[in-house]
């Protein structure tokens, strides 16, 4: 996040005697990535972050692999993948590559029994359904439904849903998530030209600090691997931090549509970026305007990159059969475009209350074991004349 942020009591000076009311030294960390060079943040710690107490075990989360390469296009019913209680039980990964994991999760539960910690990638959660509030080391954030939530890796959380109904777009990077470098400046803030701005952003809040020692358990993802450790202090005893990096939330909804006279490409939905995929919002917007505009998409050939969509609400204007928390996947390498219909059906017509979510990654995704339970197997021939 490349804004200053902080919370709770912090020292005057980095580095320095920061005390306790018993005298005591607060335990400093530095909290950053990649090397000394990306966004870091300094925490403040009642106990010492290091004091693993046991590793218990570690469990393989290497997603299975349906198909390695593919080139059918898909479409995938997401709500079709069944609820379970435990967070990370819940969550099914659905097209991945070596950088990059897409998959939905129905938690019914809370996650109170332990902690959780990425150590292999920044996570992008979007919330289609629920509310409730992202409990981290750095403070909290409340959630609803249109949310993205970033986390970058590191971060450990827990996470409140207010009920058993919550349905989520989940995405993990290798390569960190950012907000698009066209979208800022030399110093880093977002730009008149910008679809949206600071003021839009969910600061972390409300700072939890447990003054605690015992057993708890924080499973760490790394390589892959579940690992479970007891550490001896509470991982949420930070009593103040300052810096860049920390978890924050965007709405979709604040997403404002940049529109023209003619169709505009899909760059202008962009809302993130890494080195692997970017992340573009459809938002409901007014369509072209020019006397003659085709609102719908022109046929397009991603050659060299995959396309998957999610579909949030509303009608997707240049889709038939789609329905909220469907993805389609349309792989790189051959062309797709509106299907039969939508092409002439938009003209004349003046807006549209399409909400959607793309992933467009830069190397060729997997189809997992999952994925394949929730594919529809025709998607691909969808777009002959007499398909529907
Ligand atoms: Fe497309």
């Amino acid at each position: 996040m490349p804004i200053y942020h902080h919370l709770g009591q912090l020292p005057p000076k980095r580095h320095t005697q920061f005390r306790k009311p018993d005298g005591g030294l607060y335990y400093e960390q530095l909290f950053g990535t990649v090397g000394f060079d990306g966004m870091s943040s300094l925490l403040y710690h009642i106990g010492r972050p290091t004091q693993v107490k046991r590793i218990v075990g570690k469990t393989d989360l290497t997603p299975a692999v349906a198909e390695a390469k593919t080139i059918t296009a898909r479409k995938l019913i997401g709500f079709d993948v069944a609820p379970q209680d435990d967070f990370l039980a819940a969550r099914k990964p659905l097209l991945v590559n070596s950088s990059t994991q897409i998959g939905v999760a129905a938690p019914r539960h809370s996650l109170r029994d332990y902690f959780y910690k990425n150590a292999d990638a920044d996570e992008l959660l979007f919330i289609h359904r629920g509310t409730g509030t992202l409990r981290t080391l750095v403070g909290n954030i409340p959630f609803e439904y249109g949310d993205y939530l970033v986390i970058p890796r590191g971060i450990i959380y827990q996470i409140d849903f207010d009920t058993e109904d919550n349905r989520i777009l989940y995405t993990e990077s290798t390569d960190p998530i950012y907000t698009p470098k066209r979208y800022r400046n030399h110093f880093g803030q977002l730009l008149e030209h910008s679809p949206f701005t600071e003021r839009d952003y969910k600061l972390p809040r409300d700072l939890e600090t447990h003054d605690e020692e015992g057993e708890f358990t924080i499973k760490i993802k790394k390589q892959g691997m579940l690992h479970e450790l007891v550490y001896a202090s509470h991982p949420f005893d930070v009593v103040g931090w300052d810096g860049y990096n920390f978890p924050y939330g965007f709405s979709i909804h604040n997403f404002e549509p940049i529109t023209g006279r003619v169709h505009q490409p899909p760059p202008v939905h962009q809302t993130f970026e890494t080195k692997s995929f970017v992340v573009c919002s459809f938002c409901p917007r007014l369509y072209d305007y020019h006397p003659l505009a085709i609102p719908a998409p022109y046929n397009h050939s991603n050659i060299d990159s995959d396309e998957v969509l999610y579909y949030v609400d509303g009608d997707f204007m240049s889709r038939t059969g789609i329905g909220p928390g469907y993805l389609t996947l349309h792989p790189g390498g051959i062309p797709h475009g509106p299907h039969p219909g939508t092409y002439e059906g938009s003209i004349g017509k003046t807006g549209t209350e399409e909400l959607a979510v793309m992933i467009d990654t830069f190397h060729p995704l997997q189809v997992t074991a999952e994925a394949a339970k929730i594919d529809d197997g025709k998607y691909y021939q969808s777009w002959l004349a007499d398909a529907h």
